[in-house]
């Protein structure tokens, strides 16, 4: 890992909320992630399962957590299965967790080696009427792939069917939607990897520039702060290919006067941020380019006031179409015609902003989060409205993660991201 250790009463403090909210006599149970295959003997590098990685901190294929809290047997209330490492091991592979390293991590006492799972197990479910499954409820989520985890739940339905099933998900949308001290300090370091990464393509944009090239700047500032890499695949969109909502090529090269939109940012320890900005290649804005420039501003400034304690997400993206619609308004992109005949299910503003304005960022991008529930104090969302305007050849997104708090404006985690117009300008010239 290329991260610095991270405070383990972070996953003890996760565990604790978890447990909470479990029927008496159950066993919840969390897998990591397989290490996918590409071809051959080549593999893709590994990432954790997050909610593994939220409840334990262990970032090591192969690793099984069991949290049981009511096991008559006290040392099986928490237990950590790893792989079993050596000297062997250690030569060809490197230093995997041994049992001291893995209590160090995660806070847990009780680590066995995985070969010892089957008989574990089955002492703690002769205790037990519940397994919680962790299986994927994310609003986004589409996956075809079976997880280790739906494996590993097939094999434990099938061993002990007398058992009843509980869902892990629900709760971890809770838990994982609020953020902890510990975690903001890492969201905030991520964001300042991508900050250092930002100023760095300021100073290096110039007409004839090549979208992989500026990739390639941000990946080098990014690893050399000790992140693994981007939290995402990368958008460097010069001219029109900025209306292409997900266009990663990265492969063309920018042209004097047209813009480009960067949707681009750092992880950090597992933890995303997530930044969208637009600038000139020239370095300078025309006056409908820093138009339309500000009126994005406008409404990210104006959303962000909505991301208070109480506000409902679905409601909130309605307030921020009414003032998207006024912006365009002013654009003359719309006319009050376009507004008064809208279709309310999908109303005129959307003909030049079609995506959403925030989710919620954490340890995965498109964070776990409940969207009907009001937001609270410590919920990190983005605020990314955008513009596109294929016709004029370009197209602005702005994107900022902030802190919902308890009282007043939310906290903006890049509030140090140069964003205004003139700064922009200042800095690239
Ligand atoms: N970068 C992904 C998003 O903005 O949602
Ligand atoms: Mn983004
Ligand atoms: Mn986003």
């Amino acid at each position: 890992m290329k991260y610095n250790p991270i405070n383990s009463a972070l996953f003890v403090k996760n565990r604790k909320n978890f447990r909470a909210q479990m029927k008496p006599k159950s066993i919840a149970i969390f897998n990591s992630n397989d290490i996918y295959p590409i071809s051959a003997d080549s593999t893709m590098p590994f990432e954790q399962h997050r909610d593994i990685f939220y409840l334990s901190g262990v970032d090591q294929e192969e690793s099984i957590l069991m949290l049981f809290p009511d096991c008559p047997n006290e040392d099986l209330r928490e237990v950590l299965f790893v792989r079993e490492t050596n000297a062997h091991i250690a030569v060809w592979e490197g230093e995997k967790l041994t049992k001291e390293a893995a209590t160090k991590t995660s806070g847990i006492q009780t680590v066995f080696w995985l070969q010892d799972l089957e008989k574990t197990l089955f002492e703690m479910s002769t205790y037990a009427d519940t397994f919680y499954i962790n299986t994927n409820e994310h609003y986004r989520a589409s996956v075809e792939t079976e997880t280790r985890e739906d494996r590993f739940t097939k094999w434990l339905l099938a061993k002990y069917p007398a058992h009843s099933v509980a869902k892990s998900n629900p709760i971890l949308q809770d838990l994982r939607a609020v953020k902890d001290p510990i975690e903001l300090a890492l969201m905030q370091h991520a964001c300042n990897i991508t900050e250092k990464g930002f100023r760095r393509i300021l100073n290096f944009v110039k007409p004839g520039v090549w979208e992989y090239e500026i990739e390639a700047e941000l990946l080098h500032e990014f690893v050399r702060n000790r992140s693994k890499g981007f939290a995402y695949t990368p958008i460097i969109a010069s001219g029109n290919n900025a209306n292409v909502l997900h266009y990663v090529e990265n492969n063309q090269q920018c042209k004097n006067g047209d813009l480009i939109l960067f949707d681009i940012a750092a992880e950090y320890a597992n933890y995303k941020s997530d930044l969208s900005r637009t600038i000139p290649v020239s370095g300078k804005f025309s006056k409908r380019q820093k138009e339309v420039y500000n009126a994005v501003n406008s409404v990210k400034n104006e959303a962000t006031k909505l991301l208070v304690p109480g506000t409902i997400w679905k409601d909130y993206h309605v307030e921020v179409g009414k003032i998207m619609t006024s912006e365009l308004l002013k654009l003359g992109l719309l006319d009050k015609a376009d507004v008064q005949n809208e279709d309310p299910k999908w109303p005129a503003y959307k003909r030049y902003f079609m995506h959403g304005t925030s989710h919620h960022i954490g340890l995965d991008t498109h964070d776990y989060g409940l969207l009907h529930k009001p937001m609270t104090a410590n919920m990190v969302f983005t605020v990314e409205p955008g513009i596109y305007i294929p016709e004029e050849g370009f197209g602005i997104r702005l994107e900022d993660d902030v802190v919902v708090q308890e009282q007043g404006e939310p906290f903006n985690l890049m509030q140090n991201i140069p964003i205004e117009a003139d700064e922009i300008e200042d800095l690239m010239n």
